[in-house]
């Protein structure tokens, strides 16, 4: 079976949707849907046997923050998917390798929001070279023992439109909760908040409501929930500045609806402290991890992005190896000194997504690095200084 991988072009549009839609039957795409999700920064590779598209893997392009002041282009993998007759022979794989020939310089990495380490998708993704860089959990926050309980005070919901008539106020506060981190979409008018509103969101979200803490005038923080008979999933949730004591007002105001409450944290925030803490009391429990995971495309125009400027590297380069390329993190036109960092793949993925603490990783041998003295690698680790990723779910749609 001879099969050609190629990128995706507009008048494959409909056969695309079609196919997926068989894939993936539960989250089917009109047409017009599928026109105004392809409109802008979209791309994907297809698999074409005997004329016909047999898989294609949808990708958005989004400006993601890896760390504060370090922002990648990042392509986020889709409804990835080979028609049921032609799974399990390579097509999937065929079209992972055309994705990194064809935008490799179009973007520095590739991202899939998972859903487990032991769901077959997962060990499909790691064998083509997609690696954790983190680790949200999922809870369930049951309601309070009485059922639906008092409307939490100061908690109420509002409407889509009176929330979407404001969207500058929940970027200001999502900046003021969540800029020290990294591992989302940089938040503006267009995306997340208003992309909500478009045709295809609407269709595959249809109850989507907004909940918000303190006076009208100076909300303290948000929510983007989905409502439905069964269980409320907080889609985002942010605080001003952060403010542990709001994001417990806040999510005691989502359990106050009456309904188990899904929501994802990760280790380190206010959230994943107020969420352990009711796990202890057995008002929480963790559904499963669901990692994040990245491949490399570019490690030049990835380490440009990532790269915060020292003093002691001004004049020195910096390249990495692994078993299947090489590449430049620090150029420098005549290098006093060239360090080399020889990792695999999974760690590059972490250092470039600044995952990872380097002197650390030199410590434990997941680096190995020549050329270079320990304030070097001081140097380096301050560079390339490990961020805490947070996630919202509305960014694994
Ligand atoms: C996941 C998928 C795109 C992989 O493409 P593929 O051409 O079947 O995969 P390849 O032949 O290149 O690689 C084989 C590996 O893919 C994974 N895989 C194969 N069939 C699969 C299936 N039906 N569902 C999920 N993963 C599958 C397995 O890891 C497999 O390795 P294994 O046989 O050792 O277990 C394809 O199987 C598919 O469309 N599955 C259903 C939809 C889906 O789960 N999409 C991913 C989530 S968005």
């Amino acid at each position: 079976m001879t099969i050609e991988y190629r990128e995706y072009r507009p008048e494959d549009a409909i056969e695309v949707c079609d196919l997926l839609n068989l894939v993936f039957p539960r989250a089917a795409i009109s047409h017009e849907g599928w026109a105004e999700l392809t409109a802008e920064d979209f791309t994907a590779p297809v698999a074409v046997l005997d004329g016909r598209i047999v898989g294609a893997i949808p990708m958005k392009r989004r400006v993601y923050r890896a760390a504060p002041g370090c922002d990648v282009a990042i392509w986020v993998l889709f409804r990835v998917g080979v028609s049921a007759d032609h799974q399990g022979r390579g097509i999937g794989s065929g079209m992972q390798r055309a994705i990194k020939e064809f935008l490799h310089d179009r973007g520095d990495a590739l991202l899939v929001n998972t859903c487990g380490k032991a769901s077959r998708q997962y060990q499909f993704y790691r064998r083509n070279g997609l690696f954790d860089v983190a680790g949200p959990q999922r809870f369930i926050a049951d309601p309070p023992d009485n059922g639906s309980g008092p409307a939490m005070d100061g908690f109420r919901k509002i409407k889509p439109d009176e929330f979407l008539a404001d969207i500058s106020r929940w970027v200001e506060i999502h900046e003021s909760c969540y800029g020290a981190a990294g591992g989302y979409p940089v938040r503006s008018e267009a995306y997340p908040y208003g992309w909500l509103t478009s045709g295809h969101r609407r269709a595959a979200l249809p109850a989507v409501v907004y909940g918000i803490i303190g006076p009208a005038a100076r909300p303290l923080g948000y929510a983007i929930l989905a409502e439905s008979k069964d269980s409320v999933r907080v889609h985002e949730l942010a605080a001003r500045d952060g403010d542990a004591d709001a994001m417990a007002q806040l999510l005691a105001g989502i359990r106050s609806l009456g309904r188990p409450v899904t929501l994802s944290a990760s280790y380190g925030t206010p959230l994943w402290d107020i969420l352990n803490e009711m796990c202890a009391r057995r008002s929480a429990r963790e559904e499963r991890v669901r990692p994040v995971i990245v491949h490399i495309l570019n490690i030049e125009s990835a380490a440009e992005a990532v790269w915060k400027d020292v003093p002691q590297l001004e004049n020195v380069a910096v390249t990495v190896k692994t078993h299947t390329r090489e590449g430049t993190l620090h150029p420098a036109e005549s290098p006093e000194k060239t360090i080399l960092l020889q990792l695999h793949e999974q760690t590059l993925s972490r250092l470039l997504m600044r995952r990872l603490n380097v002197a650390q990783a030199v410590r434990e041998e997941r680096i190995a690095i020549t050329g270079a003295l320990q304030s070097d690698i001081d140097a380096l680790t301050e560079a390339l200084s490990p961020c805490p990723w947070i996630y919202h779910e509305v960014d694994g749609l």
